[in-house]
């Protein structure tokens, strides 16, 4: 009920203020006074009758109905996919919830705890009342125990000046993609690609510039290709090793190789995304794209706590590069959400801590993962039609069953393409997986081994089965 309606002198708002609630009227509200945007409000009279216990009053009430809103968005959000593996993950989930017995390998999570001593690091974070903000950039500790981390494991230095501690090494990539793009400018993108970099290029308006490569060259970049499509706008190259969603790895060599290429290029920054180093298998090693002559200038390095550590739900990650870069997305941050959770930091350090490469928590995981790896490689190269990449890195599988393509299935359909073979293995196999094409490769899939090796021997006795079904579809 509203006794008062004034409109600004710009007739764009209009200020609501509403009776208080009289102790005999019986009605209540918590509310006083309310402004609107005008266009968005309708204003109606009605006469009301209300009861009092004594005797009933009549009046006239002022009904404000709102208007239908424009509910149009920016270009920038419609410019934007969602991410699939998210909507898989989601769709999964409530399959499960409704008690489809699915098996879940669309999700880019270790399926391990977080090693103990973090957690307690985390658990004594609070209990000792360590809960209020930290710095933007993060704490000193955990800078410089990245700082300490970098020097030793990768061999590139940095002060702490030079790292941004975010919630999560996608908070990282974004603010980096975003501090350093101009509206129009490129963004070099070797495809398969992780799903949120050609987004967050389309986020700061950038171009996502997308180099395809091949299963047979182990999806690794050709340094030739790259010379070839490199412009006056290409402003970011990202790389990733290990790689999701392929597991591979670059070699040193060949990093040497683009990082030639990109020297020429003043203009080009490269962001290095080592966010799996630690889950490779050897004699697969890693190089930090930094650490080649001539690239600390140009490079922004991202990791994070997430994958090695099982620490996806602590949201930590960091950006390490030269200082003006760092600053700028810095900048960013202290408008966007300020530091990383203070907890979490603390978690952070104990992980750093764990010792070289995460210590032997971090290689147990390394170990189990290895060996779902080998069993995943070798049950697929069983197939007929399938090609394998064997991956050196990182928990996926990025798997060629482009030879099922134009295959049918009775009461399913025409498989077409990677989407709609991942529909019929979830539909027939109730398996999750993620189709190709959300990386930038239709012709395969990619499969999380990030589950322990029963349910990986469940997935595969599944798809198996479900690809069996599959007939070539006959010309009509
Ligand atoms: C290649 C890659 N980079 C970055 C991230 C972001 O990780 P987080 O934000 O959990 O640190 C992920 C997560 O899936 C990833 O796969």
């Amino acid at each position: 009920m509203a006794n008062s309606l004034q409109t600004s002198s710009s007739t764009t708002t209009a200020r609501l203020s509403l009776r208080s609630p009289s102790s005999d009227s019986g009605l209540d509200s918590g509310l006083r006074s309310i402004s609107f945007p005008l266009k968005s409000l309708k204003f109606l009279t009605r006469q009301v009758v209300i009861k009092q216990p004594n005797k009933s009053r009549r009046t006239t009430e002022l009904v404000v109905k709102a208007m239908e809103v424009d509910i149009s968005l920016s270009p920038r959000v419609n410019s934007v996919k969602p991410s699939k593996t998210v909507a898989i993950t989601d769709q999964a989930t409530a399959l499960v919830q409704a008690g489809v017995p699915v098996i879940r390998l669309a999700a880019g999570e270790p399926d391990f705890d977080t090693p103990a001593p973090i957690a307690e690091a985390g658990k004594n974070a609070i209990r000792e009342g360590y809960t209020r903000y930290t710095p933007n950039a993060g704490t000193i500790e955990i800078r410089q125990a990245i700082c300490n981390k970098l020097k030793e494991e990768n061999g590139i230095s940095y002060t702490p000046d030079q790292i941004l501690v975010s919630n999560g090494a996608k908070q990282s990539i974004v603010q980096a993609v975003m501090a350093v793009c101009s509206p129009g400018d490129e963004v070099i993108i070797p495809a398969p690609f992780w799903v949120s970099y050609p987004e967050m290029a389309r986020l700061a308006d950038a171009k996502p510039v997308i180099l395809p490569t091949h299963i047979s060259e182990n999806f690794l970049l050709d340094p030739k290709v790259l010379e070839s499509k490199l412009t006056e706008k290409s402003r970011l190259l990202i790389l990733c090793s290990p790689s999701n969603p392929t597991g591979s790895v670059y070699p040193k060599r060949l990093l040497e190789e683009i990082a030639q290429v990109v020297a020429k290029h003043p203009r080009l920054l490269v962001l290095s995304d080592e966010i799996y180093e630690h889950i490779i298998y050897a004699p697969a090693t890693h190089t930090s794209f930094a650490s080649l002559p001539g690239m600390w200038e140009r490079t922004l390095t991202v990791n994070g706590f997430s994958k090695a550590f099982a620490m996806t739900g602590w949201r930590l990650g960091y950006l390490a590069g030269p200082k003006h870069f760092v600053s700028a997305c810095g900048k960013i941050q202290s408008q966007f959400t300020s530091g990383a959770s203070s907890i979490a930091q603390k978690a952070g350090v104990a992980a750093l801590g764990l010792g070289y490469a995460g210590g032997e928590a971090v290689s147990i995981m390394v170990k189990a993962f290895r060996e779902r790896r080998d069993f995943l490689v070798k049950s697929f190269g069983e197939l007929e039609g399938v090609k394998i990449s064997e991956p050196k890195g990182a928990f996926y599988l990025f798997i060629d069953f482009s030879s099922y393509y134009g295959t049918e299935a009775e009461g399913f359909g025409k498989i077409e393409n990677s989407e709609s073979l991942c529909r019929y293995l979830l539909d027939e196999g109730q398996v999750a997986l993620v189709p190709g094409d959300a990386f930038g490769d239709d012709s395969c899939i990619r499969i999380s081994y990030a589950a322990s090796l029963t349910t990986l021997q469940a997935a595969v006795e599944r798809i198996k089965k479900a690809l069996l079904l599959l007939r070539r579809a006959v010309p009509v």
